[in-house]
């Protein structure tokens, strides 16, 4: 053995009462391929150097060549899942917004919230209001919730800046974070800007070129209220000029042609789609474009859930989310999102478990490294607390998660 691999830690989870791991091949899954879960009983994972080395079953593990070297944590009643991904988290706001749930709880919408400068537009004052260290700070804390809930790959978008030192200090503090940056510069119009045109000519020629540095991909709301289709489109062409992947937050409450929009571009996702009608069920199937489902927002919004089983049913390629934000959606938790999931959405627990692996790490470009547990994957698993790994759903908002290991290491343990 090189002393390179000696160095490198080895960690071994042992007797595991269940694995459990996408298996069909490839990425994005759909159709019925989204129910292929692998489950293995009386299982062992082995890490090292970041990844995984190899997974089966415990009487296979005597046959792999262990020396002392090696970390083992005991799996005896907890089941193994990979670390969730999730590809569509808002974390870089200061302040919260809970005056305004609290008048939403008194029956105030958050359309006219918006439209009364709350909204969207408060958490960018308050954003804007503090330090790139303190906007530094509070994406570091919300990466430590989500960490806690099971996530190891997490999305950040900005979009809370909407000015070129907020919105380049996000993007920053995410990878800073360890997530995937994605640039929201067409998150609202801020209030020194007569219209949205004219604050996509700013965006566009002041903040672009740096932010598709430091991006991955970028983000635009159509919406009425934030940018209508040819806003987008151009916004979008722009991005991709730069080299940037494009998603879309389309078809929240109205279906102004964002899913057209997504398909047109090429996007890697659409996200949202509450108010997606049969033809951009279709549409959307028949595409390469990712349906990201949010039902954590339409629920803490009491909107209409998006027609997931539709969209499964029609092949789409479906993707679960958070979209962890102040105002829509004050949930970091995609266990949770697997119970709306399967409570609201009526997906299996194997399809909630594929959209928030597999194919959340395909949104983000990583779906050959992420969201499986299998040989040369990185090594990101989560162990639940629980005898069979559909607990994930079944156990609403519950104290779960054991422990979640992140590119080998034990990252968190309760
Ligand atoms: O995805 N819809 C637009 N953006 C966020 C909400 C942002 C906010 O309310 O602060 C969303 O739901
Ligand atoms: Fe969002």
């Amino acid at each position: 053995m090189t002393a390179a691999a000696q160095a490198s830690p080895r960690l071994l989870v042992r007797d595991l009462a269940q694995l459990a791991t996408p298996s069909a091949p490839g990425a994005p899954i759909r159709g019925r391929a989204l129910r292929d879960v692998e489950v293995r009983e009386d299982a062992f994972v082995l890490c090292e150097g970041g990844r995984i080395a190899g997974a089966g079953p415990m009487r296979e593990l005597a046959r792999l060549e262990l020396d002392a070297n090696v970390e083992e944590l005991d799996g005896r009643g907890l089941c193994a899942i990979p670390g969730l991904v999730d590809c569509h988290t808002h974390p870089c706001f200061l302040g919260d917004r809970v005056d305004e749930f609290a008048l939403r709880a008194g029956g105030a919408s958050y359309e006219e919230l918006h439209a009364a400068g709350g909204g969207i537009i408060s958490t960018v004052r308050a954003t804007r209001a503090g330090s790139p260290d303190e906007l530094r700070a509070a994406v570091e804390r919300h990466r430590g919730w989500m960490l806690r809930a099971g996530t190891t790959t997490f999305e950040g978008k900005s979009g809370y800046g909407l000015d070129q030192d907020t919105e380049l200090a996000s993007l920053e503090a995410v990878a800073a974070a360890g997530g995937v940056p994605t640039w929201l510069g067409a998150h609202a119009v801020p209030q020194e800007f007569d219209d949205a045109d004219t604050y996509l000519d700013f965006a566009l020629a002041e903040v672009l070129p740096r932010a598709a540095e430091l991006a991955r991909a970028a983000d635009v709301f159509v919406e009425q209220g934030a940018f209508d289709v040819d806003q987008a489109r151009r916004y979008l062409e722009a991005c991709r000029g730069a080299g940037l992947a494009l998603r879309l937050h389309g078809d929240q409450f109205t279906e102004l042609g964002a899913v057209e929009l997504a398909i047109e571009l090429g996007a890697r996702s659409i996200d949202h789609l509450e108010a997606t009608g049969e033809a951009g069920v279709r549409s959307l199937a028949a595409s390469e474009v990712a349906a990201v489902l949010l039902p954590a927002s339409a629920l803490f919004l009491d909107r209409p859930m998006p027609p997931a089983r539709a969209l499964a049913d029609a092949g789409a390629a479906i993707v679960l989310a958070t979209d962890f934000n102040p105002g829509s959606a004050f949930c970091e938790s995609l266990a949770l999102v697997c119970s709306l999931a399967c409570t609201q959405l009526h997906l299996a627990p194997e399809e909630a478990l594929t959209a928030c692996t597999v194919n959340g790490a395909h949104v983000l470009g990583l779906g050959d490294r992420r969201g499986r547990i299998a040989a040369g994957y990185d090594a990101d698993l989560l162990l639940l607390d629980a005898p069979d790994w559909r607990h994930l759903a079944y156990h609403l908002g519950g104290d779960l998660i054991a422990a979640v290991v992140q590119r080998g290491v034990i990252a968190w343990a309760r």
